[in-house]
């Protein structure tokens, strides 16, 4: 009602209200070199095709006559209230696309009430988000460093700086082939941007022999060397849970006997995800991975989705499929490269008033009475 009586005044949005034309707008304005390395995939895009794809292949059957008349889509995450079934998840480097670059997108999920999940390789240090983001719920994503030390101390520095959850990306201990950054040889990724936690980091100065301001060169290698760890395994858990106090998530969870490894590890919750499409081209399509991973540990483990939400219908599909909240990556960059700030906060909106349309017309009152049942696969789609 409100986008319906600001046009009364004549006021349209400054922003499409389909999020889905977002990125084609993003590339219009900011040219292809920012979206390339937002849009861009792994292989020839087929998993991020297959995340759309997945979605849309499945259908809501809607309910009617069900009382929908007061509703509610708060939800209880991780031991945490919150609004709506939403978080923003991590990305990185996000003054490519705007100089106001993660505290305009921090800024937009407190103004919104949304968690705002800050990347490891941002391009603002952590503690300049706790600062812009006062009291309002922050969660910090892992890239899991080789250096133990620089592991520790990151955590220690997000722990300090309010951050609740910690999110560790288990699926990125390699940076995929992903085309359209390799064309670009990485050119907006030029001097460093996107290393501003480690630079600030003591336990990584430490490993430096020259200060970063005196040899850009060497701190870049410096970081590309400690970035990943394919040696990883299971029992290396431990490490999180003695150096953590709060919830920890594993994201890029696919298979289920994953999730369950998770669990016996102690785990609090996983994301179902396959980074948007980023990092195994030929993956399975995140949500069809999802039904599998609820299934075998539901009962256990808070189980979080994304990879492909662009709607309040996919927010809903994802609540069905076993979901307790999603995080949504994409549509908050576009809408913070086309208008900072308040471009982050019309993609939160347009997606809540979206998923509250969805609840109430599909008979729900509150996510929670979401399920199974509320859907169906579509026979033809493919
Ligand atoms: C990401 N993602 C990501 N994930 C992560 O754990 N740490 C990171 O730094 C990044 N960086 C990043 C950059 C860009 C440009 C994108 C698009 C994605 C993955 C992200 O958290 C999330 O899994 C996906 O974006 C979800 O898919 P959609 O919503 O973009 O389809």
């Amino acid at each position: 009602y409100e986008i319906y009586l600001n046009g009364m005044a004549g006021v349209v949005p400054r922003l499409p209200t389909d999020l889905t034309r977002l990125e084609e707008l993003t590339e219009r304005r900011l040219g292809a070199g920012p979206v390339g390395y937002v849009a861009g995939s792994a292989g020839n895009g087929s998993t991020a095709r297959a995340n759309r794809a997945a979605l849309e292949r499945r259908r809501i059957v809607p309910r009617m006559l069900r009382d929908v008349h007061e509703r509610d889509l708060s939800v209880a995450v991780l031991g945490r209230p919150l609004p709506a079934p939403l978080a923003l998840a991590p990305v990185g480097v996000l003054s490519i696309m705007h100089p106001d670059a993660e505290p305009a997108a921090a800024r937009a999920a407190a103004a919104q009430g949304v968690p705002f999940t800050l990347s490891s390789v941002s391009s603002t240090p952590m503690e300049r988000i706790a600062e812009v983001m006062g009291e309002a719920e922050r969660w910090f994503q892992l890239y899991w460093p080789k250096d133990p030390e620089v592991a520790r101390s990151f955590l220690n520095r997000a722990r300090a700086a309010g951050f609740s959850v910690l999110v560790v990306t288990l699926d990125t201990p390699l940076l995929a082939w992903r085309p359209r950054d390799l064309d670009q040889a990485y050119l907006p990724f030029l001097n460093g941007v996107g290393m501003a936690n480690y630079f600030t980091d003591p336990a990584f100065k430490a490993g430096l022999s020259k200060p970063v301001e005196e040899d850009l060169t060497a701190a870049v290698r410096h970081f590309i060397g400690l970035q990943g760890d394919p040696g990883k395994t299971w029992p290396d858990l431990a490490f999180l849970r003695e150096n953590w106090d709060g919830p920890v998530v594993l994201k890029g969870v696919l298979h289920p006997d994953d999730a369950r490894l998770a669990a016996e590890a102690g785990m609090d919750g996983v994301v179902v995800s396959n980074h948007g499409g980023r990092q195994v081209a030929g993956s399975v399509a995140a949500a069809d991975a999802l039904p599998r991973v609820a299934e075998a540990v539901g009962d256990r483990l808070t189980v979080l989705f994304d990879s492909g939400v662009r709607t309040g219908d996919d927010i809903f599909k994802a609540l069905a499929l076993g979901a307790r909240a999603v995080l949504v990556g994409r549509p908050y960059v576009y809408g913070l490269g086309l208008d900072g700030q308040s471009g982050v906060e019309h993609v939160i909106r347009c997606l809540l008033a979206e998923l509250d349309l969805t609840l109430a017309l599909s008979g729900h009152a509150v996510p929670g009475t979401v399920g199974p049942a509320d859907l169906v696969e579509d026979p033809v789609l493919p």
